[in-house]
């Protein structure tokens, strides 16, 4: 199957899939938080509320493996210097502070965070899928960091409401 898809016209594909971006958390070998960005963040189910990230091996990648938790907390569109730092590129001015909670590290101005235990890793191609029964979460209100097409955006583009009422019900297509 290899070779059939060019690689560059994938990523420009897949890009057009507008996504939030998140920060995954866990705790590393000294007990001390390890983090990167990541915008593969799904909702799997909600009985029981389950997600999955998509990671490659490293650090965090690591931590997950180990502890079989892991963090997810939401990107604000005011935190795209956090996106840059926990993508590589540490600052000692960006350096957020981690909250702890239940042994789960989430950054406070996150727009919501979810607490997870692995409940099944499956390793697909040169990435691992850690999906995740979430222990607890919450949210707030707030104006998210979306990235679409390699860019990204403060928020979202207005509202569209449906010219006739939709066939199902909005809210409860949450996933
Ligand atoms: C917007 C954005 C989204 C990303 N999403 C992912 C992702 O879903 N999975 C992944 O493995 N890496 C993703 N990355 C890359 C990691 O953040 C980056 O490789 C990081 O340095 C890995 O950290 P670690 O190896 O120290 O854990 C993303 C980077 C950016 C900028």
């Amino acid at each position: 199957m290899e070779g059939h898809v060019d690689p560059a016209a994938f990523r420009a594909a897949a890009g057009r899939f507008a996504t939030g971006v998140t920060v995954v958390a866990s705790r590393g070998p000294d007990g001390a938080p390890v983090a990167m960005t990541a915008n593969s963040f799904t909702t799997v189910s909600t009985r029981p509320p389950t997600v999955l990230v998509s990671l490659m091996p490293g650090r965090t990648f690591q931590a997950v493996a180990a502890t079989g938790r892991y963090a997810v907390s939401v990107l604000a569109a005011q935190d795209l210097a956090l996106c840059g730092h926990f993508a590589g590129r540490p600052t000692a001015r960006d350096a957020p502070d981690f909250v702890e909670r239940d042994r789960f590290f989430v950054l406070p101005q996150a727009l919501a965070a979810f607490a997870c235990e692995v409940v099944r890793a499956v390793e697909v191609a040169d990435h691992t899928l850690f999906i995740g029964e979430v222990a607890w979460c919450r949210h707030r209100d707030g104006a998210p960091l979306a990235f679409h097409a390699s860019r990204f955006r403060h928020g979202l583009g207005a509202e569209i409401r449906p010219a006739e009422p939709l066939a199902y019900a909005a809210e409860a297509w949450a996933i």
